[in-house]
């Protein structure tokens, strides 16, 4: 794969050459520091740590995972998952990739990377987005780290479609089919651990973590796609207004609260947003004939993004 681009020196036209090699592992761009594959995997049956042996990941005990021609490993065991296919389905994947890259979270995905590049040793880090949908704000962080930090990066959700949509996105970086509520991850080895819209197990998070590692949270907010919701849903819940409580085992360190408004110009961008939420499923069939018939929708987007420390276990 090559790029046309201005070389450092600004001289335009400069044909830099970018070559990815595809084995877990590796990595490779020529200026900028490396992001690689997070390995501080843990057999999903007994803990054990996993270690990779051409195209599998093995543990002490025997057990094998294979990894996908497209770069990602299947870490859920059947008797894990409460459906067949859990988690996103192809659809919700496929509408919240390209409601993404049109770029309307791009201040929630800037804000994320500073939060999890800041005070983070530039090399040796690591950091794991438990729930990764189809990987865009990982994507977004390596972006920006990749210019400063070297960091080992693992994506993991428990929808096979998202994992999938991912990893061919990106083969830099770890890609795991995985639970929250088991993560398959070796204990006090992660530095960051994101949690974006998604369903956080704290216990999990503070096992993984190191002391003093951060878990950055994001959730929305009171308001967030209010717009939407007063067009799809006759009646709004009210507001909860109390301060989510803090975790055992963590302090938090600080929490700021991201506000905007955003415009969708395309009723497919419409179709899209309602397909990846929660809402298409909850309205009533009012309320999604009201929504189809969109052509145009301004809406706030409003998140909190809270930054908690992991403790020290007390000994
Ligand atoms: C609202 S989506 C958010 C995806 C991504 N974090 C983003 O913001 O683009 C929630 C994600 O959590 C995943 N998920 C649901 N239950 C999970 C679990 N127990 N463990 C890991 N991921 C889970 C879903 O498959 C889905 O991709
Ligand atoms: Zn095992």
């Amino acid at each position: 794969m090559g790029t046309i681009s201005s070389g450092p020196d600004g001289l335009e036209g400069v044909r830099r050459v970018t070559i990815r090699f595809c084995l877990p592992g590796s990595f490779a761009t020529s200026d900028r520091m490396p992001i690689t594959p997070f390995d501080a995997l843990a057999c999903p049956l007994d803990g054990n740590l996993l270690t990779c042996s051409g195209n599998s990941w093995r543990c002490p005990s025997g057990h094998t995972y294979d990894i996908s021609a497209q770069g990602y490993t299947h870490l859920l065991p059947v008797q894990n998952k409460r459906s067949k296919d859990p988690g996103d389905s192809r659809e919700m994947v496929a509408a919240r990739r390209r409601y993404l890259e049109a770029g309307p979270y791009q201040v929630i995905a800037d804000a994320v990377a500073r939060a999890v590049l800041a005070e983070l040793p530039i090399r040796g880090a690591t950091c794991l987005d438990a729930g990764c949908g189809e990987g865009y704000y990982l994507r977004q962080l390596a972006n920006a780290a990749g210019e400063t930090h070297a960091l080992a990066v693992l994506g993991l959700d428990i929808s096979k479609w998202a994992v999938l949509a991912a990893a061919k996105a990106d083969r830099r970086m770890g890609w795991v089919v995985g639970s929250n509520a088991n993560l398959p991850v070796l204990p006090v080895s992660v530095d960051r651990l994101l949690c974006m819209f998604g369903f956080p197990v704290y216990g999990e998070f503070a096992r993984v973590l190191r002391p003093g590692g951060r878990l950055i949270q994001v959730d929305p907010g009171p308001d967030h796609l209010r717009e939407l919701r007063e067009i799809i849903y006759p009646i709004l819940k009210p507001a909860r207004t109390l301060e989510p409580s803090v975790p055992a085992g963590f302090a938090l360190l600080g929490a700021e609260s991201l506000r905007y408004g955003i415009a969708l110009e395309a009723p497919e961008q419409i179709a899209d947003l309602l397909v990846m939420t929660p809402h298409l499923y909850k309205a009533s069939p009012e309320g999604r004939a009201r929504a189809a018939g969109l052509t145009r929708l301004a809406l706030t987007v409003e998140v909190r993004l809270s930054v908690l420390e992991r403790l020290p276990t007390a000994t």
